[in-house]
């Protein structure tokens, strides 16, 4: 495990992430995925998508807006309940969530010893003085204001007129955009219960204490899932959803001992919720929430049926009669995924006494499938073979073509962005006055770094068995070996 500081360092040396509007000092908590982080961000929602809609003959997908009519919040309840409750440091004026304020180190000015400044550690008590935390955590003077509960919801004004009528929120949810159109979708697609309905989009939530680099921000995206069952049947599909949900980490290459799963106690469901498990992840800052597992009943149908004058029912051919059905709701976040997917790839290790940094992604989410590397940029029938391969390579994996360092930097630059293989064209592929072309190209696996040597013609067949996972199967086979004075093993 390694810890947050070389991840947000690789991000933004490698061109996954940068802190939003850097240029001006940048903003709280929000974040830009760079070329490579949308590709790996891209990758990981697709997977879920394929997987949770396109692979289920139950499920079916939904992009509804973010600004939503004002009602829909007062329905779901969030208008009135979705708070955290919140202190200000009457000195410095900062913001904390009370609930929260001791999970951070704090700053103690200690009588016992001299007024020194101490940081004491989360919740700890001063070894000096023996005294709690009372004061302001981070400025160590100021006291601090009862709580007052502050709605995480962000508040604008559609339209020109900036009134009461005219406050509009963003959606802190992506869910209610699924509950105001149960109907619709229902009707339009002809469903049977037990079915799902399947979004992915951005929510906003006004955190009070975003941080962790991506893992908490005051804007994020959701890939969510509100699975409609008859009522009775909740419970089981519900333990169904947190198994299903929980094998689908590990089916992209994440390690199950990283993984756990976490009931939430009484006092800490939410509003809607009968039951909820969250799958959590050992995150360098500790396990932390990927995705909550709710049952939320026929709360949100029938608290928007009440609103809306409209009825949210399902009409039960076997019994003749109209029910509001119960619903499971699988709640991952497409930012956390992505940011445990590349803790989890990321690995050091030494090679011949040198450092090397590679993500070791599963082949599905890695932003770049194939790297195709001249080994002399000079040789102009080496560059032109390398550039068509490539291009005819793109067609089916995203690839890349470099040619601007030794190949040994080449290879390593293409670890620490977890390229899968690496392709070269060297002399012998395209034959020089000594001797005649050999039309065999190497490939070379980033996990092991062996080589093997192919025809130049059967690379996308032999890619497409490399990419399911069939490294050593290939590797072992007489026909590819290289012999062993001649593999670099770079
Ligand atoms: N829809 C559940 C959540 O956003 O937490």
């Amino acid at each position: 495990m390694t810890d947050m500081e070389t991840i947000v360092s690789l991000c933004k040396r490698r061109g996954f992430i940068f802190q939003s509007s850097e240029i001006y000092g940048g903003t709280g908590s929000c974040w830009d995925y760079g070329p490579l982080g949308v590709l790996l961000k891209n990758n990981v929602k697709r997977a879920w998508w394929r997987d949770n809609v396109e692979l289920r003959s139950d499920m079916v997908g939904l992009d509804a807006s973010i600004l939503m009519a004002t009602r829909v919040w007062k329905a779901s309840g969030h208008l009135d309940h979705f708070t955290d409750p919140m202190v200000d440091c009457k000195a410095c004026k900062r913001r904390f969530r009370s609930d929260k304020i001791d999970e951070e180190p704090w700053t103690h000015y200690c009588e016992a010893a001299k007024g020194n400044k101490f940081i004491i550690p989360a919740g700890e008590a001063c070894k000096h003085c023996n005294h709690r935390r009372s004061l302001c955590p981070a400025c160590g003077k100021g006291e601090l204001t009862e709580p007052r509960q502050f709605n995480l919801m962000f508040k604008t004004f559609m339209g020109p007129v900036e009134d009461e009528a005219a406050v509009t929120y963003l959606r802190p949810e992506t869910a209610q955009g699924i509950f105001v159109n149960f109907d619709n979708v229902l009707q339009s697609m002809r469903l049977k219960l037990p079915f799902g309905i399947a979004q992915i989009g951005k929510a906003f939530r006004n955190e009070i204490t975003p941080g962790n680099f991506t893992f908490r921000t005051r804007e994020f995206e959701q890939m969510e899932i509100e699975y409609f069952v008859m009522p009775g049947t909740d419970e089981e599909w519900h333990q169904r959803w947190l198994d299903e949900r929980f094998a689908w980490y590990p089916k992209y290459g994440m390690t199950k001992e990283n993984l756990r799963l976490r009931e939430h106690e009484k006092d800490e469901l939410a509003h809607y919720a009968k039951r909820t498990a969250d799958i959590e992840y050992k995150f360098p800052m500790g396990w932390s929430e990927l995705e909550g597992i709710a049952n939320r009943t026929d709360f949100d149908l029938k608290q928007h049926a009440k609103f809306s004058g409209r009825a949210l029912e399902y009409f039960d051919e076997e019994t003749k009669q109209k029910v509001v059905p119960y619903v499971i709701e699988p709640s991952a976040g497409a930012d956390r995924a992505t940011l445990a997917f590349m803790v989890d790839a990321y690995n050091q290790e030494e090679v011949r006494g040198e450092k090397r940094v590679v993500l070791r992604f599963h082949p599905e989410l890695a932003p770049v499938k194939i790297a195709v590397l001249p080994l002399l940029k000079k040789n102009d029938r080496i560059v032109e073979t390398a550039k068509k391969l490539c291009a005819d390579l793109r067609k089916r994996w995203y690839s890349v073509y470099d040619d601007t360092a030794s190949i040994g930097r080449l290879y390593r630059r293409q670890d620490e962005v977890g390229t899968p293989f690496c392709v070269t064209v060297d002399v012998q592929t395209v034959g020089d006055d000594k001797a005649a072309a050999d039309d065999k190209v190497t490939i070379r696996d980033r996990d092991t770094m062996q080589q093997i040597r192919v025809p130049l013609a059967n690379v996308p067949e032999i890619m497409s068995k490399l990419m399911e996972g069939a490294w050593a199967e290939i590797a072992a086979s007489a026909d590819y070996k290289i012999p062993a004075k001649e593999s670099s093993s770079l």
